[in-house]
């Protein structure tokens, strides 16, 4: 039977996907960043999951304003990296795994979660660079990728409980799943941070300490967050932490936090990164 292994939270900022590309992680703004991201690279490198399911928000590449599906599956064979303006980021092509997915797909939809289900679809930076950030820069991804969307680009995004209700329906769809694989899910986005408006620049170490805090300790806690309140206390676009959930219902309750770090700023972003091992039985 396959099984989740773990999660990992990771904010997903471009920037940070420009600063390896240009060869940048060394210069005195970002060191401190990416030398965080090393004990991580370890802990990955050390695990080799068979198969990971990234949840991240499309930045208007494979949608527009014209479709905006509330959540996602992609079931292709692969992934083409999206062009967001400057040209597609110069990493591997991302190799999907359709029996996995298409399970998933399946399951979820008649666990009433209704999916939009992608047979195309590129990923942009939400979905590459986490991988990055996690996996350096291989010639090949080392594990095949599931992507799955979360719309919290148009309002209204979905709650927090309602993603990790979903994460909950996907153990439950990893757990069905015959084939005796080590599950990886990432949940991307936030942490504080706001890109326009008087309050461009926003960040709260207080609130994303506490979520960081939160996401282990006390999930259901952190699922009553309301959408003003991500607004209010995270920036317009903390929202994106609502993504996290997914992968923190995806682990049963009993979890070990095994690694953190935070980091101000990063581009004017705060940035997380977070790895739970799950102690739970689906
Ligand atoms: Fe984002």
């Amino acid at each position: 039977m396959a099984r989740i292994v773990a999660g990992i939270a990771c904010s997903h900022v471009p920037a940070i996907g420009a600063a390896i590309d240009k060869g940048a992680t060394g210069t005195p703004y970002w060191s401190p960043l990416f030398a965080g991201y090393g004990p991580a690279r370890e802990w990955l490198a050390a695990h080799r999951p068979d198969v990971a399911i990234i949840v991240y928000n499309d930045h208007a590449s494979a949608f527009s304003l014209q479709l905006i599906p509330t959540f996602t599956i992609g079931v292709a064979a692969d992934f083409p990296i999206a062009d967001e303006g400057f040209g597609p980021r110069p990493v591997p092509p991302v190799i999907g795994h359709p029996e996995l997915a298409w399970h998933l797909a399946e399951s979820l939809i008649l666990d009433e979660f209704d999916m939009t289900i992608a047979n195309e679809m590129a990923v942009d930076h939400g979905l590459t660079v986490p991988l990055s950030v996690t996996c350096g820069q291989p010639a090949a991804w080392p594990f095949p990728v599931i992507p799955l969307c979360v719309n919290v680009v148009q309002y209204p995004p979905p709650t927090g409980l309602r993603c990790f209700k979903l994460g909950r329906a996907i153990a439950r769809a990893v757990a069905s799943f015959a084939p005796d694989l080590d599950v990886l899910i990432y949940g991307t986005g936030g942490m504080s941070h706001q890109l326009q408006g008087e309050r461009a620049g926003l960040i709260n170490r207080q609130f994303d300490t506490a979520f960081l805090d939160g996401l282990t300790q006390d999930p259901a806690a952190l699922t009553r967050l309301t959408h003003t309140e991500y607004m209010r206390e995270a920036g317009s676009e903390g929202v994106e932490l609502v993504m996290w959930h997914v992968m923190r219902g995806a682990l049963g309750d009993r979890v070990t936090e095994v690694y953190r770090h935070y980091h101000v700023p990063a581009s004017n972003t705060a940035a997380a990164l977070m790895i739970l091992e799950n102690r739970s039985a689906a």
